[in-house]
């Protein structure tokens, strides 16, 4: 009798093991990567598709008329990056491939236009449809920054599961971490519509606030004001979410593959909050005012010295005046233990073109086997 119970028992944990596996890693491509110099080229052939669970195409845009919009038709058509990206299911049967749609350089006009106009609804949801059956892809990932409306966003996303549950597409959606921010979003009706959700948690700390700070703390710093504390950090943004009442089965956690770069007002004084004279220069490939991608990190600072902040779970870097907020491979794999520690979806990466790929930190896409050895263990 006892042996019997505790089959049964056992059996059921192994039944909720596997429906509730933090074990997605969606992996964001900027697919401009194609034309970077030198050692930041990458292109889709550069992707390991073992490494992925699903791979989201950044970006597509929109067509005053709703229907979706090709942004790069040389590189995305002409040199096919879709088809090469989505062709990378031929090696991983289980990758899903998705088309995101937005971004932050994409504003928020048209989409607004068409969460009050049924037939731009009605031509998003055809045009993104032809795009899977062309291009093969599996879905579509929705990265409006932000959304203004409640009522609106709730419009749009319903209108797109309706129009994609007979052909099974997953929908999914990049949302703004900030908890105070989070104005157009409601949460329990987005948890049920949605495939997942992707919590942006980067970006916490801006680049011209005048003293160092972390890109994507995993928490509040014991020095950080309790506002700070509840606001910005990765942990008090996912708490927001799961406690708005999102499923955590359907949340993944941002992780970001670059930091945020300042200059120091003097160089012997390069912990955090010191004071900074400006953001640093672009990066030589990714080319973004006071930001380097981890490639960029790995290359061009090899002898900077890194110094990881126990309570906020990352590291940052300081070479001269030069500084930087970012993730390692340890950060990475923290962030990966609270995604199962909390029963997330998983994971997912901005941007993936900017992992260690020509090994100058260690071992090629260093971050992504870090996430993927942590998911595995
Ligand atoms: C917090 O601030 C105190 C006083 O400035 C400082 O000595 C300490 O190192 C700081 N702790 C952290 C973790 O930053």
């Amino acid at each position: 009798m006892f042996p019997k119970l505790i089959t049964v028992y056992l059996s059921l944990i192994f039944i909720g093991q596997a429906l509730s596996a933090s074990d997605k890693v969606i992996c964001y491509y900027a697919s401009w990567a194609v034309t970077r110099p030198g050692n930041g080229k990458f292109v889709p052939e550069d992707i390991d598709p073992s490494l992925c669970t699903h791979i989201n195409y950044a970006f597509a845009g929109l067509n005053t008329d709703g229907t979706l919009q090709i942004l790069d038709e040389e590189n995305d058509v002409n040199q096919e990056g879709f088809k090469r990206v989505s062709g990378l299911k031929e090696q991983n049967p289980n990758l899903k491939v998705l088309l995101s749609v937005g971004g932050a350089a994409a504003g928020t006009d048209v989409f607004i236009s068409i969460t009050m106009d049924a037939q731009k609804q009605q031509a998003l949801a055809q045009s993104a449809i032809e795009f899977f059956e062309t291009y093969n892809f599996d879905g579509l990932d929705v990265d409006w920054e932000y959304p203004n409306s409640k009522e609106g966003f709730n419009t749009l996303l319903s209108s797109l599961r309706s129009a994609f549950q007979p052909g099974g597409y997953l929908l999914t959606v990049a949302v703004n971490s900030i908890p105070g921010e989070v104005g157009g979003y409601d949460i329990p009706t987005m948890s049920s519509t949605l495939d997942i959700i992707n919590v942006m948690t980067y970006d916490f700390h801006g680049i011209f606030a005048g003293f160092t700070s972390e890109n994507s703390p995993l928490y509040g710093g014991v020095n950080e004001s309790d506002w700070m504390q509840e606001n910005r950090n990765a942990d008090a943004a996912i708490r927001y979410w799961i406690d708005g009442g999102a499923d955590p089965q359907k949340v993944a956690i941002g992780i970001a593959f670059y930091g945020h770069s300042f200059i120091l007002q003097n160089p012997s004084n390069h912990g955090l909050n010191a004071p900074t004279s400006a953001p640093a220069d672009p990066g030589e490939y990714t080319d973004n005012l006071g930001s380097l991608g981890y490639n960029e990190i790995c290359e061009f600072h090899p002898d900077g010295t890194v110094v990881f902040l126990d309570d906020m779970k990352v590291p940052y870097l300081y070479d001269g005046s030069f500084w930087i907020g970012y993730d390692n491979e340890e950060s990475v794999a923290l962030k990966v233990q609270y995604a199962k520690e909390k029963n997330l979806a998983g994971v997912f990466i901005w941007s993936i073109e900017t992992d260690d790929m020509h090994e100058f930190c260690g071992q090629k896409n260093g971050l992504l086997k870090a996430i993927n050895a942590e998911i595995k263990k």
